[in-house]
């Protein structure tokens, strides 16, 4: 059955496995089966908590457009009392966005629930989504508050949000497999009698394993009156390496709900990934009996959508979407697939959007082949963004002779970044060769001045580094640097990542060219941008509260 067609059956919290369920292995007394899970997609909250992330407001609008054409149901667009910066991108996404709905987190306090509303009041259809700690590791060392005072919140700031936001409310209950069982039940009760519509339970630091975090799903089935009736989440972190499985396991408890991010990005080691919860249970539909509404020929154009413009590399045996996920290397497996995919493949490449030739344009392309192939892949440029794009595929079409679809993706991610920046890369010079000591002078466009900077180092691209520092008046220590091809071929485009820290806070920066020392170059600056719009925002971004 093709997931995008099965269809929902029954009521929330109604049918049960049936007898040929037992048959197929899978535990009588499920819940909800035939019932689609709602994806809540949260790369724009939690994800962009990883370390190192640093997306901008049009990054962030542009992901969020790319997660509707992925199908996501619930796009957790930011935090906005974190910071200015993060209510101006989750007011932009709510106001912009159409066909998701449009989430915003607030902790349990009036401010926060306000602003969070005023963020993303515009939106189609809002939801707030506020969260409180229940367990007592939490209670007693954080935030110093009794049980009572905690059930006192939740009940008044869960009102008060469905006063705002009538109709669309989440809870989570932090820290909720740590918690006390009966206690959790009770604070969960709370906040479905003062009205919240989605229940989260969160495996906040990732110690569940996935049978405990099943059974969890089926006491509170037990323990919470009106669960059935209201949509229950899994919110699962990644440190023990069992984000998804917990995720599938509570999905097969009946959970209506999870909270995934694209690449498994998120707090420290991440959450659930979106795209091995989705192919999942759309590869095992025959077990797990549970529709989803996502476009899984998306998969990979997300992936590297947000790969691009975070700056996190997607290892290259990560399931579904690493490079190599649907390689054969073994003779006997290719041999066997070229006679039968079947025989180890069980699921395609082109499930996830991968086509085995994309070479779509080459230097002989006009503007408007260009234009009208970037909204083929859902990228919609008109004006003085098309002819920037326009240029740098010319430049690029020039070297190389055909240009990709990950190419243009890599290209159209560069001109959404440069949209805010602070400082941008004029030119740069190096010499550099063996029996000589490199040197490089670069200048950089700074608030409409050109500053020029010089420097001569052991090795070529920590010269470049050390004449942007100069140009700009900034030192950055250079903490991590990553080189890869965007495709095969001598001609590729390179793209580089690097990882900056000053003052003790660390910044990526990513860009792509022909040449990966000018890609060097310019990912570098893109970290000090990074910088400077932290400052700009008053330090916000780096202050983020720990979630
Ligand atoms: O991990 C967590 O507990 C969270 C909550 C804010 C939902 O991210
Ligand atoms: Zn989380």
């Amino acid at each position: 059955m093709s997931m995008n067609s099965a269809s929902a059956q029954g009521t929330a919290g109604g049918p049960v496995a049936t007898e040929s369920a037992e048959r197929a292995g899978r535990p009588a007394g499920r819940r909800n089966v035939g019932i689609p899970v709602v994806f809540f997609d949260t790369t724009l909250r939690d994800g962009e908590q990883s370390p190192g992330s640093s997306l901008n407001a049009s990054e962030k609008l542009e992901i969020a457009h790319q997660l509707v054409r992925l199908g996501v149901d619930v796009i957790e667009a930011g935090f906005p009392a974190s910071s200015l910066g993060d209510f101006a991108a989750v007011q932009a996404i709510a106001r912009q966005v159409k066909g998701a709905v449009i989430c915003g987190l607030a902790r349990c306090t009036e401010s926060d629930i306000r602003t969070c509303w005023e963020a993303i009041r515009e939106a189609e259809r809002p939801r707030i989504h506020t969260f409180v700690s229940t367990s007592d590791i939490h209670l007693r060392h954080q935030m110093r508050v009794t049980r009572e005072e905690v059930l006192k919140l939740t009940r008044e700031m869960v009102e008060l949000s469905v006063s705002l936001c009538p109709g669309d409310v989440e809870f989570s209950a932090m820290d909720a497999t740590r918690s006390d069982v009966g206690f959790l039940a009770e604070v969960l009760a709370t906040a479905i009698a003062a009205g919240a519509t989605t229940i989260n339970v969160p495996d906040t630091v990732g110690y569940a394993l996935p049978t405990e975090y099943a059974a969890l799903v089926d006491s509170l089935y037990e323990r919470v009156p009106g669960l059935e009736k209201v949509v229950l989440s899994a919110h699962c972190h990644n440190d023990l390496g069992v984000a998804v499985a917990n995720s599938l396991a509570a999905v097969e408890r009946g959970a209506t709900q999870v909270e995934v991010a694209v690449n498994g990005l998120g707090e420290r080691a991440g959450n659930a990934a979106l795209e091995e919860v989705a192919m999942a249970l759309k590869t095992r539909q025959d077990l797990l009996q549970r529709p989803v509404n996502i476009v899984t020929t998306e998969i990979a154009r997300t992936s590297r959508m947000v790969s691009s413009f975070t700056g996190h590399i997607v290892q290259a045996n990560k399931a579904i979407v690493g490079k190599n996920a649907f390689a054969h290397e073994s003779g006997i497996h290719q041999d066997g697939v070229l006679k039968e995919p079947m025989t180890y493949e069980i699921m395609h490449a082109r499930d996830i959007g991968l086509t085995e030739s994309d070479i779509v344009l080459g230097k002989h392309s006009g503007r408007h082949a260009l234009k009208s192939h970037l909204a083929e892949i859902g990228i919609h440029l008109d004006g003085p963004e098309l002819d920037e794009v326009f240029r740098r595929f010319k430049a690029t079409a020039d070297k190389k002779k055909e240009v990709t679809t990950a190419d243009l993706e890599a290209l159209v991610g560069e001109e959404l970044r440069q949209r805010e920046d602070v400082y941008a890369l004029k030119h740069f010079y190096v010499s550099a060769g063996t029996d000589i000591i490199p040197s490089s002078q670069v200048a950089v466009h700074k608030e409409g001045a050109e500053c020029a900077g010089k420097a001569f180092s052991g090795g070529s691209v920590e010269s470049i580094f050390l004449a942007i520092d100069d140009a700009v008046g900034v030192t950055g220590r250079l903490m991590d640097y990553q080189v890869r091809s965007i495709t095969s071929g001598k001609d590729s485009l390179g793209e580089v990542r690097v990882v900056v820290e000053v003052d003790g806070r660390r910044y990526a920066g990513q860009a792509v060219s022909i040449d990966v020392l000018e890609a060097s170059a310019k990912a570098y600056v893109r970290a000090l941008n990074n910088v400077a719009m932290n400052r700009e925002a008053g330090g916000a971004r780096g202050d983020r509260l720990y979630l």
